[in-house]
């Protein structure tokens, strides 16, 4: 039995299911809350993006997590999410993904699916709220996405059944939560991360940090996930922030 219980609350509009979560979390919220809404009227993403959430469009959904490891892994909570995501989306879907680094799920070369993690400070300590969002159906994303983005249905030509999708997604979880918790669990999801993620290593890219941007090749992950790009100078640069573009896409 996996150690982490997760209670959900459902939702038909919330403004963002990661605040919401981290709201909960603020005010005694146990670890495995899980927060669900059918629509977001202010859906986030990473680096202060917005995350179009149209009603019945996406899944939506957050955990709150307390991890009892070392701050500098906590990383690699949003990779263990992104293998998470990738389970449920085979099992249910039965959908093939690949992750790029930080934190994207492709299908066939489009983003499916952003992770956007967040650490929260509660009376017990501190915390992190991992917030999925799954493009269900292509109303997901904005129609100017149109070539980068994709959604299960798109690729799938199937319905789907949101609830088991949650289901699976939600075991998922618990289940590779508990490998990061083990004996070696750093170790564990990095390695599984990598198997998944063409992007880790030998990769053409443009790593994009605001407007600050440089081509490199990846050269594999550090221990903590952040990853390293070896320049047109033939240095390696540890990249903890920002984007990487692949470069045969991007032209
Ligand atoms: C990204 O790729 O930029 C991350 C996107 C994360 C979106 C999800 S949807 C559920 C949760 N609530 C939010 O406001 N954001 C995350």
């Amino acid at each position: 039995m996996p150690s982490l219980k997760i209670k959900t609350l459902h939702y038909e509009s919330l403004p963002s299911t990661n605040t919401e979560a981290a709201r909960l979390a603020s005010d005694g919220a146990a670890e495995g809350l899980s927060i669900v809404a059918d629509e977001q009227t202010a859906g986030r993403g990473r680096l202060q993006r917005t995350w179009s959430s149209p009603k019945g469009a996406g899944l939506y959904f957050s955990v709150l997590l307390c991890p009892k490891i070392p701050l500098h892994f906590w990383p690699l909570i949003t990779f263990m999410a992104a293998l998470a995501t990738g389970d449920a989306l085979l099992s249910v879907a039965g959908l093939q993904t690949e992750i790029k680094w930080p934190n994207d799920l492709l299908a066939g070369e489009r983003k499916i699916c952003g992770i956007l993690s967040e650490t929260v400070d509660t009376r017990e300590g501190r915390a992190v709220v991992v917030g999925i969002g799954i493009n269900l159906t292509g109303r997901a994303y904005p129609p100017d996405l149109n070539g980068l983005a994709t959604s299960v249905e798109e690729e799938t030509r199937t319905p789907l059944d949101r609830h088991l999708l949650l289901m699976s997604l939600q075991n998922a979880i618990a289940h590779w939560y508990d490998e990061l918790l083990g004996m070696d669990g750093a170790k564990k999801i990095l390695k599984a991360w990598i198997d998944r993620s063409s992007y880790a290593d030998g990769r053409l890219v443009d790593v994009v940090n605001g407007d600050q941007i440089f081509r490199g090749i990846t050269r594999g992950v550090e221990a903590d996930g952040a990853l390293r790009v070896e320049t047109e100078a033939n240095e390696i640069r540890i990249i903890r922030a920002g984007d990487v573009v692949n470069v045969r896409s991007a032209s």
